[in-house]
């Protein structure tokens, strides 16, 4: 009689997405089903974001914390994520298109929990206008970046990134639009080895 196969049982980590915008990021995430993470919250700092609808359709709690009552106090504003997440008991956030930038206290919390999708091949182009900036280089390829979060922006460990070619004639929206899906594809399968690796 052989021995019965032991099997490990991986417990689905809770996921949180955190949104300023559109949220397509945010829609692949939920899409891509993955066993290794559930996404239980979405949270925007903007309460008009297109991407709470996404969350709602799917049928993921939506919160929206506005951080404009806040005014300068930014750890005021991230203390109440904070407590929003850990109700919750959050394992892991994702920032899909999130467009605060976090302080020590956010971050040092959610040390190694906390990972980002950057529009470059980091280290090249942290901040904004990558792909202007990968034109007016004459780069020949451009890609996107899943990164841990650290207290410097677009600067923590990379998780995994994907390339694609640069085209003569390329625009930055051209560009913008040719990277989206593969920024939908990149993204769950960080996620997902991420959690993984977290067990
Ligand atoms: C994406 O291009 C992402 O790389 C950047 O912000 C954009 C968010 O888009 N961080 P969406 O809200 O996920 O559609």
């Amino acid at each position: 009689m052989g021995e019965k196969p032991v099997r490990r049982i991986m417990s689905r980590k809770r996921a949180a997405v955190l949104i300023s915008g559109r949220g397509s990021n945010l829609q692949a995430l939920l899409e891509a089903k993955q066993d290794a993470y559930e996404i239980v919250l979405v949270i925007s700092n903007n309460p008009d974001a297109p991407g709470l609808a996404i969350a709602g359709a799917a049928g993921v709690e939506a919160l929206a914390i506005d951080h404009k009552p806040f005014g300068k106090d930014r750890e005021a504003f991230e203390r109440a994520m904070d407590a929003a997440l850990s109700a919750r008991k959050v394992d892991l956030i994702a920032l899909a298109g999130f467009m605060r930038v976090l302080t020590p206290f956010f971050v040092r919390g959610w040390e190694g929990r906390l990972v980002n999708i950057h529009p470059s091949l980091l280290p090249k182009y942290p901040g904004t206008q990558t792909h202007q900036r990968a034109l007016e280089a004459g780069d020949s390829e451009h890609g996107c970046t899943v990164h841990l979060v650290v207290e410097e922006v677009d600067a923590g460990a990379i998780l995994g990134q994907a390339r694609m070619p640069i085209l003569p004639g390329d625009t930055p929206e051209a560009l913008a639009a040719r990277l989206l899906p593969i920024e939908h594809e990149l993204y769950p399968r960080c996620l997902a080895a991420l959690a993984q690796s977290s067990e």
